[in-house]
């Protein structure tokens, strides 16, 4: 039996980071969903699929997968290794737009529903607790500020040497990225009603995994 971690919440809680922590710790399989949708979206920008039925019409040629290399994620678009690819502003915008076609989240709810069936997994995303992985052992819906979330997304980007975003954009970003994520018709980012919520504002990041251990330890003994 598999057991499943759903971790939601917007971009920018920390989820990616200390979800692949606790899969570590626990010994399950990380599944980082966004890369799914950024993988996408990458293969739309390249295509030059803009409108919603042009995104449509390219779905048939894809073929994404997950291939783990030394325990790390690696997201595959017809057998390209895309994972260096996805994380520039441009693919962060398109991800954030082909993620709410319905027909996109159609094709990758199977693929998400195979791996927690198949393995044991903290998977992190928007709609895992509420639509992908309903009957999860433990939901969690991480948050903090969005004062908070853009000043590490913005110090991340340093840290990598990716240029040319303010502080100001980073966060007119991520404030107008919660808005398209929250406020989409298809599973919108919302905090499923047994998630237990975790807020990480004023926690740094070995607070927040011991945090998180805790909280899954306790549920996952009930
Ligand atoms: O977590 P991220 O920033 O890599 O996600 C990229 C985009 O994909 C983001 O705008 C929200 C969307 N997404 C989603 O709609 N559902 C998921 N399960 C994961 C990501």
């Amino acid at each position: 039996m598999s057991i499943n971690i759903a971790i939601d919440g917007p971009s920018g809680a920390g989820k990616s980071t200390l979800a692949r922590r606790l899969a570590v710790k626990l010994g399950f399989i990380y599944v980082d969903t966004g890369a799914l949708y950024r993988a996408i979206a990458l293969y739309m920008l390249r295509r030059k699929a803009d409108t919603e039925q042009q995104i449509v019409d390219c779905l048939p040629e894809l073929d994404v997968t997950l291939r783990y290399m030394n325990g790390e994620q690696h997201v595959f678009v017809n057998d390209e290794d895309v994972s260096g690819l996805i994380r520039t502003p441009e693919v962060t915008m398109a991800a954030s737009r082909v993620s709410a076609i319905p027909a996109v989240r159609e094709y990758l709810f199977v693929l998400q529903q195979n791996l927690a069936r198949e393995n044991s997994v903290v998977m992190d995303g928007r709609d895992i607790g509420t639509v992908v992985l309903p009957d999860a052992d433990v939901k969690i819906f991480l948050t903090a500020s969005p004062e908070k979330r853009a000043m590490r997304r913005f110090l991340e980007m340093q840290e990598k040497q990716i240029v040319g975003q303010t502080y100001e954009e980073v966060l007119a970003d991520v404030i107008r990225r919660d808005e398209q994520d929250m406020n989409r018709e298809i599973a919108p980012l919302k905090q499923a009603a047994d998630a237990v919520l975790v807020d990480t504002s004023e926690l740094n990041l070995d607070e927040s995994e011991a945090l998180l251990l805790k909280v899954c330890k306790e549920n996952l003994q009930k």
